[in-house]
């Protein structure tokens, strides 16, 4: 195969307005139509609006053992055994969430400043550097590192690539253990403790001479980002954005841009945590005993729903330290007695915990439909965000920064000034 050929099969990023605008258009049509499989939650309420309409897919997925279903939301493209619509929407979805890289530079070049950083966070900087250096335009002699945490992103970009980097952080500790971790290095980086919501702390900066950079930044802070840069007249940004729901006092969330705005989609909240519902870095400890959790809530639910008469699920108050050190009826009585709801008279522990196991298997088989929406509904947000960009006039592009296995908030939007040449 020649190197053509290569080059066709490779998804390239959405590069400029009309590229988004297109693909945001084509999710909307998507999420539009398809809104019985994704608005009610499997947990919250059974049947689903779609069961009786596919009754073959809704017994397909009922019958599942757990290790099917788990085994299934790791690969979906093994539903292309299960009943129809389900296979149909998955290689939509699969259509129409396919993104390419955005360029970078080599990552062997980056000098050794993540020493102390490891694992997951050292793959991620290190890939939105390389992403920074082949996507920000020259003459850039700041960079601001939004919402950086131990600075390590802004750290390692200055001693990559030289440049001087601000980092804007609300939490005093982490910004000085960023300027402990930067002291033993030659990075030329300063870290502010700064409340990006607060315009009225927003930095001074050199206008198109800065670069903004913002490693998942949640929600209404990767907005603040993007403010600041066009207001403060950036050169550049790229953004990796994360917790869509993270829109404090907005309910229902409005859309950024213009044609976000005119979808005709609603905002709630279950809807904008969708795309963050994914297990994919949480360790098979952490799943078991998010599992044996959800096992015991359901099973709660359960007793309180043939008690009260309840069709939907009681959201109930945090747990108790140590809870899973004790057995079901501890639990379940201790939480009833918490929130002031009844159990029914005479009900076996034994049974109501099971009960409630089982409905966390359908709940994860029923859960498969839904799930297949997360990504959907992230690019559509990040999009969004871009195109907020757009409508300001700036020239923008989305693509991944890294492998899903790395984060699975991997899209990163990049933006440019419309007087910066790339
Ligand atoms: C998910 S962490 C990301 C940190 C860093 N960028 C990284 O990737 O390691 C989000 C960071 O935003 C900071 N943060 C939250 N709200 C903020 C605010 N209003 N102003 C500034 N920083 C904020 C948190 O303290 C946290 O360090």
């Amino acid at each position: 195969m020649g190197e053509l050929a290569v080059f066709r099969v490779s998804t390239p990023p959405l590069d400029g307005r009309a590229d988004l605008e297109a693909r945001l258009g084509a999710l909307t049509t998507f999420l539009l139509d398809t809104q019985p499989f994704w608005q009610a939650r499997p947990f919250a309420a059974l049947p689903l609006p779609w069961e009786a309409e596919h009754p073959a897919l809704s017994a397909w997925l009922r019958a599942l053992p757990l290790h099917k279903a788990d085994a299934l939301h790791a690969d979906p493209a093994r539903l292309r055994e299960a009943p129809g619509p389900l296979p149909g929407l998955v290689a939509e979805v699969a259509r129409l969430t396919a993104m390419g890289p955005l360029p970078a530079a080599p990552h062997a070049a980056l000098p050794d400043p993540f020493a102390r950083v490891t694992g997951r966070k050292l793959h991620q900087v290190q890939a939105l550097v390389a992403a920074a250096e082949a996507v920000f335009p020259d003459g850039i002699e700041l960079v601001v590192d939004w919402c950086c945490g131990k600075g390590h992103l802004g750290r390692t970009l200055s001693a990559a690539q030289g440049v001087v980097t601000l980092g804007l952080e609300r939490n005093a500790e982490l910004c000085r253990t960023a300027r402990d971790l930067a002291a033993s290095t030659d990075a030329r980086c300063a870290f502010l403790p700064t409340d990006v919501l607060d315009r009225e702390h927003w930095p001074a900066v050199p206008p198109l001479r800065t670069a903004v950079v913002g490693l998942h930044a949640c929600g209404a802070l990767t907005d603040a980002a993007m403010h600041f840069a066009v207001e403060g007249h950036a050169r550049a940004v790229l953004l990796a954005p994360c917790c869509f729901h993270h829109v404090p006092g907005e309910d229902p969330f409005v859309p950024r841009s213009v044609l976000g705005r005119a979808a005709g989609l609603t905002w709630d909240d279950p809807t904008l945590r969708l795309p963050t519902l994914e297990e994919v870095v949480a360790s098979a400890a952490v799943r078991r005993r998010r599992r044996h959790e959800f096992g015991w809530r359901l099973g709660l639910d359960l007793l309180v729903q043939a008690s009260t008469g309840a069709q939907a699920y009681t959201p109930l108050g945090p747990l108790p330290p140590g809870w899973h050190r004790g057995d079901f009826q501890m639990f379940a009585e201790h939480m009833a007695g918490a929130a002031s709801l009844p159990l029914p008279p005479g009900w076996d522990p034994a049974r109501a915990e099971a009960a409630g196991h089982d409905r966390a298997r359908l709940v994860a088989a029923l859960g498969l439909v839904r799930s297949q929406f997360r990504r959907p509904f992230e690019l559509w947000l990040v999009l969004d965000r871009a195109l907020r960009l757009a409508d300001a006039g700036w020239e923008v592009a989305v693509g991944t920064f890294c492998d899903r296995e790395v984060t699975p908030r991997n899209l990163a939007i990049v933006g440019w000034h419309p007087a910066a040449t790339r």
